[in-house]
Protein backbone atom coordinates (compact mmCIF):
# COMPACT_ATOMS: atom_id res chain seq x y z
CA UNK A 1 0.00 0.00 0.00
CA UNK A 2 1.32 3.50 -1.41
CA UNK A 3 0.97 6.69 1.06
CA UNK A 4 -1.82 7.83 -0.92
CA UNK A 5 -3.80 4.88 -0.22
CA UNK A 6 -3.45 4.78 3.61
CA UNK A 7 -4.03 8.17 4.03
CA UNK A 8 -7.07 7.05 2.24
CA UNK A 9 -8.17 4.28 4.61
CA UNK A 10 -7.47 6.25 7.79
CA UNK A 11 -9.58 9.14 6.47
CA UNK A 12 -12.19 6.49 5.53
CA UNK A 13 -12.38 4.75 9.02
CA UNK A 14 -13.07 8.25 10.45
CA UNK A 15 -16.76 7.83 8.72
CA UNK A 16 -19.44 7.05 11.03
CA UNK A 17 -22.92 5.33 9.95
CA UNK A 18 -25.28 7.57 8.57
CA UNK A 19 -23.29 10.19 7.75
CA UNK A 20 -23.43 12.36 4.90
CA UNK A 21 -20.05 12.69 2.73
CA UNK A 22 -18.54 15.21 0.29
CA UNK A 23 -16.47 13.63 -2.30
CA UNK A 24 -13.45 15.43 -3.40
CA UNK A 25 -11.87 15.23 -6.74
CA UNK A 26 -8.34 13.84 -7.79
CA UNK A 27 -6.47 11.11 -7.62
CA UNK A 28 -6.16 11.54 -3.47
CA UNK A 29 -9.94 11.59 -3.24
CA UNK A 30 -10.36 8.51 -5.90
CA UNK A 31 -8.64 6.61 -3.47
CA UNK A 32 -10.91 8.02 -0.39
CA UNK A 33 -14.15 6.70 -2.57
CA UNK A 34 -11.82 3.36 -3.04
CA UNK A 35 -11.35 3.09 1.21
CA UNK A 36 -15.09 4.48 1.60
CA UNK A 37 -16.51 2.05 -0.84
CA UNK A 38 -14.70 -1.04 0.25
CA UNK A 39 -15.73 -0.38 3.90
CA UNK A 40 -19.54 0.39 3.25
CA UNK A 41 -19.20 -3.07 0.95
CA UNK A 42 -17.74 -4.94 3.62
CA UNK A 43 -18.46 -3.69 7.12
CA UNK A 44 -21.90 -2.67 5.89
CA UNK A 45 -20.78 1.42 6.71
CA UNK A 46 -23.93 3.18 5.67
CA UNK A 47 -23.17 6.55 3.86
CA UNK A 48 -24.90 8.81 1.33
CA UNK A 49 -22.32 10.70 -0.57
CA UNK A 50 -22.57 14.38 -2.76
CA UNK A 51 -19.60 14.98 -5.07
CA UNK A 52 -17.51 17.88 -5.97
CA UNK A 53 -17.45 16.72 -9.42
CA UNK A 54 -18.93 15.07 -12.10
CA UNK A 55 -15.29 12.25 -12.43
CA UNK A 56 -15.78 11.74 -8.21
CA UNK A 57 -19.45 10.80 -8.85
CA UNK A 58 -19.37 8.74 -11.77
CA UNK A 59 -16.60 6.61 -9.90
CA UNK A 60 -18.87 6.64 -6.27
CA UNK A 61 -21.39 5.11 -8.43
CA UNK A 62 -19.54 2.59 -10.28
CA UNK A 63 -18.24 1.99 -6.75
CA UNK A 64 -21.91 1.09 -5.34
CA UNK A 65 -21.98 4.26 -3.01
CA UNK A 66 -25.19 6.47 -3.36
CA UNK A 67 -24.76 9.96 -4.73
CA UNK A 68 -27.34 12.54 -3.63
CA UNK A 69 -27.95 15.45 -6.72
CA UNK A 70 -25.70 18.66 -5.46
CA UNK A 71 -29.27 20.46 -5.42
CA UNK A 72 -30.77 18.00 -2.75
CA UNK A 73 -27.74 19.09 -0.03
CA UNK A 74 -28.58 21.49 2.84
CA UNK A 75 -25.70 19.99 5.09
CA UNK A 76 -22.50 17.71 4.73
CA UNK A 77 -21.28 16.34 7.70
CA UNK A 78 -17.54 15.42 6.59
CA UNK A 79 -16.07 16.65 3.13
CA UNK A 80 -12.83 15.07 2.47
CA UNK A 81 -10.55 16.01 -0.40
CA UNK A 82 -6.54 16.45 -1.24
CA UNK A 83 -4.72 19.70 -1.91
CA UNK A 84 -1.88 21.42 -4.09
CA UNK A 85 -0.61 23.29 -1.10
CA UNK A 86 -0.99 22.90 2.66
CA UNK A 87 0.81 25.75 4.87
CA UNK A 88 1.73 25.85 8.61
CA UNK A 89 -1.86 27.40 9.38
CA UNK A 90 -3.77 24.74 7.18
CA UNK A 91 -4.79 26.91 4.87
CA UNK A 92 -5.02 25.44 1.28
CA UNK A 93 -4.37 26.20 -2.55
CA UNK A 94 -6.76 23.76 -4.36
CA UNK A 95 -8.00 23.89 -7.78
CA UNK A 96 -5.62 22.47 -10.48
CA UNK A 97 -8.70 20.28 -11.54
CA UNK A 98 -11.22 23.48 -12.27
CA UNK A 99 -13.57 22.30 -10.25
CA UNK A 100 -13.38 24.72 -7.47
CA UNK A 101 -16.92 26.18 -6.81
CA UNK A 102 -18.46 22.73 -5.61
CA UNK A 103 -14.94 22.44 -3.97
CA UNK A 104 -15.25 25.48 -2.02
CA UNK A 105 -19.43 25.37 -1.54
CA UNK A 106 -18.71 21.45 0.44
CA UNK A 107 -15.65 22.78 2.02
CA UNK A 108 -17.73 25.34 3.70
CA UNK A 109 -20.84 23.85 4.78
CA UNK A 110 -19.33 20.76 6.11
CA UNK A 111 -19.06 19.69 9.61
CA UNK A 112 -15.87 18.38 9.52
CA UNK A 113 -13.35 19.08 6.27
CA UNK A 114 -10.72 16.51 6.30
CA UNK A 115 -7.61 16.86 3.64
CA UNK A 116 -5.16 14.36 2.69
CA UNK A 117 -2.07 14.68 1.38
CA UNK A 118 1.67 13.55 0.93
CA UNK A 119 4.27 15.56 2.93
CA UNK A 120 5.60 17.00 -0.28
CA UNK A 121 2.37 19.35 -0.46
CA UNK A 122 3.83 20.78 2.87
CA UNK A 123 4.91 24.27 1.58
CA UNK A 124 5.78 27.41 4.01
CA UNK A 125 3.59 29.80 2.13
CA UNK A 126 0.57 29.51 -0.33
CA UNK A 127 1.20 29.96 -3.72
CA UNK A 128 4.66 29.78 -2.87
CA UNK A 129 4.90 26.33 -5.68
CA UNK A 130 2.04 26.94 -7.53
CA UNK A 131 0.20 30.10 -9.25
CA UNK A 132 -2.83 30.67 -7.49
CA UNK A 133 -6.26 29.49 -10.13
CA UNK A 134 -8.90 31.68 -10.10
CA UNK A 135 -11.79 31.26 -12.07
CA UNK A 136 -13.41 34.19 -13.98
CA UNK A 137 -16.64 34.78 -15.65
CA UNK A 138 -15.81 34.87 -19.47
CA UNK A 139 -16.30 38.14 -20.12
CA UNK A 140 -14.66 39.89 -17.52
CA UNK A 141 -11.25 38.17 -17.43
CA UNK A 142 -9.36 41.46 -19.17
CA UNK A 143 -10.88 43.80 -16.14
CA UNK A 144 -10.29 41.01 -13.44
CA UNK A 145 -6.64 40.62 -14.55
CA UNK A 146 -6.35 44.16 -14.97
CA UNK A 147 -6.58 44.40 -11.40
CA UNK A 148 -4.72 41.63 -10.13
CA UNK A 149 -1.89 42.81 -12.07
CA UNK A 150 -2.67 46.41 -9.99
CA UNK A 151 -2.57 43.88 -6.92
CA UNK A 152 1.15 42.99 -7.87
CA UNK A 153 -0.43 39.77 -9.64
CA UNK A 154 1.35 38.16 -12.56
CA UNK A 155 -0.31 35.50 -14.91
CA UNK A 156 -2.61 34.69 -17.96
CA UNK A 157 -5.06 32.33 -18.74
CA UNK A 158 -5.04 28.72 -18.32
CA UNK A 159 -4.20 26.61 -21.58
CA UNK A 160 -6.33 23.61 -22.34
CA UNK A 161 -4.84 20.30 -22.13
CA UNK A 162 -4.18 20.16 -25.89
CA UNK A 163 -2.05 23.64 -25.75
CA UNK A 164 -4.79 24.72 -28.69
CA UNK A 165 -7.64 26.82 -26.65
CA UNK A 166 -8.31 27.68 -23.35
CA UNK A 167 -9.05 25.62 -20.57
CA UNK A 168 -12.64 25.79 -19.12
CA UNK A 169 -13.86 25.40 -15.56
CA UNK A 170 -16.63 22.40 -15.26
CA UNK A 171 -19.17 25.26 -15.37
CA UNK A 172 -17.63 27.08 -18.08
CA UNK A 173 -15.35 29.87 -16.55
CA UNK A 174 -12.18 30.64 -17.58
CA UNK A 175 -8.99 30.25 -15.50
CA UNK A 176 -6.17 33.05 -14.79
CA UNK A 177 -3.00 31.34 -12.99
CA UNK A 178 -1.67 34.06 -11.26
CA UNK A 179 1.31 34.65 -9.03
CA UNK A 180 2.11 37.40 -6.12
CA UNK A 181 4.56 38.80 -4.18
CA UNK A 182 5.49 36.61 -1.32
CA UNK A 183 4.76 39.58 0.59
CA UNK A 184 0.74 38.59 0.15
CA UNK A 185 0.17 36.07 2.75
CA UNK A 186 -3.40 33.89 2.25
CA UNK A 187 -5.63 36.06 4.57
CA UNK A 188 -4.50 39.43 2.50
CA UNK A 189 -4.89 37.04 -0.94
CA UNK A 190 -8.20 35.57 0.31
CA UNK A 191 -9.71 39.26 1.16
CA UNK A 192 -8.42 40.55 -2.31
CA UNK A 193 -10.02 37.85 -4.49
CA UNK A 194 -13.17 37.59 -2.25
CA UNK A 195 -14.10 41.47 -3.43
CA UNK A 196 -12.55 41.57 -7.31
CA UNK A 197 -16.59 41.32 -9.26
CA UNK A 198 -16.01 39.01 -11.85
CA UNK A 199 -14.31 36.13 -9.75
CA UNK A 200 -16.31 33.12 -9.25
CA UNK A 201 -14.30 31.56 -7.30
CA UNK A 202 -10.43 31.03 -6.39
CA UNK A 203 -8.13 28.68 -5.20
CA UNK A 204 -7.14 29.71 -1.61
CA UNK A 205 -9.09 27.59 0.70
CA UNK A 206 -8.86 30.18 3.74
CA UNK A 207 -9.26 28.31 7.56
CA UNK A 208 -12.05 25.96 6.06
CA UNK A 209 -9.67 23.12 6.22
CA UNK A 210 -10.55 20.83 10.27
CA UNK A 211 -8.02 18.36 9.50
CA UNK A 212 -5.27 17.29 7.34
CA UNK A 213 -3.94 13.69 7.36
CA UNK A 214 -0.21 13.88 6.28
CA UNK A 215 0.88 10.52 4.75
CA UNK A 216 5.20 10.03 4.81
CA UNK A 217 7.47 7.15 4.56
CA UNK A 218 4.73 4.51 5.22
CA UNK A 219 2.75 6.80 8.59
CA UNK A 220 0.05 8.78 8.67
CA UNK A 221 0.35 12.27 11.04
CA UNK A 222 -2.73 14.08 11.65
CA UNK A 223 -2.49 17.91 12.23
CA UNK A 224 -5.53 19.15 13.05
CA UNK A 225 -7.05 23.49 13.88
CA UNK A 226 -6.37 24.21 17.47
CA UNK A 227 -3.71 21.63 17.88
CA UNK A 228 -0.47 22.80 15.51
C1 LIG B 1 -8.79 19.48 -7.60
C2 LIG B 1 -7.96 19.57 -6.38
C3 LIG B 1 -7.21 18.35 -5.97
O1 LIG B 1 -7.64 17.96 -4.71
C4 LIG B 1 -5.73 18.68 -5.94
O2 LIG B 1 -5.33 19.12 -7.22
C5 LIG B 1 -4.90 17.44 -5.52
O3 LIG B 1 -5.00 16.46 -6.49
P1 LIG B 1 -4.26 15.07 -6.32
O4 LIG B 1 -4.88 14.37 -5.17
O5 LIG B 1 -4.49 14.36 -7.63
O6 LIG B 1 -2.80 15.37 -6.09
O7 LIG B 1 -7.90 20.58 -5.71
O8 LIG B 1 -9.44 20.71 -7.86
Amino acid sequence: MNDKERIAQHAALQVADGMLVGLGTGSTANCFIEALACRSREQGLKVTTVSSSTASAIKAQQLGLTVLDFEQVKHVDMYVDGADEVSPELNLLKGQGADLVREKLLATASEQFLVLIEANKLVERIGGRFAIPIEVMPFAWQLVKKQLEANGGLGDLRQNANQNGYALSAYGSLILDMRFDERMDAGTLNDLLNGIPGIVEHGIFYRLATTVLVGKDGQVQQRQIGNL
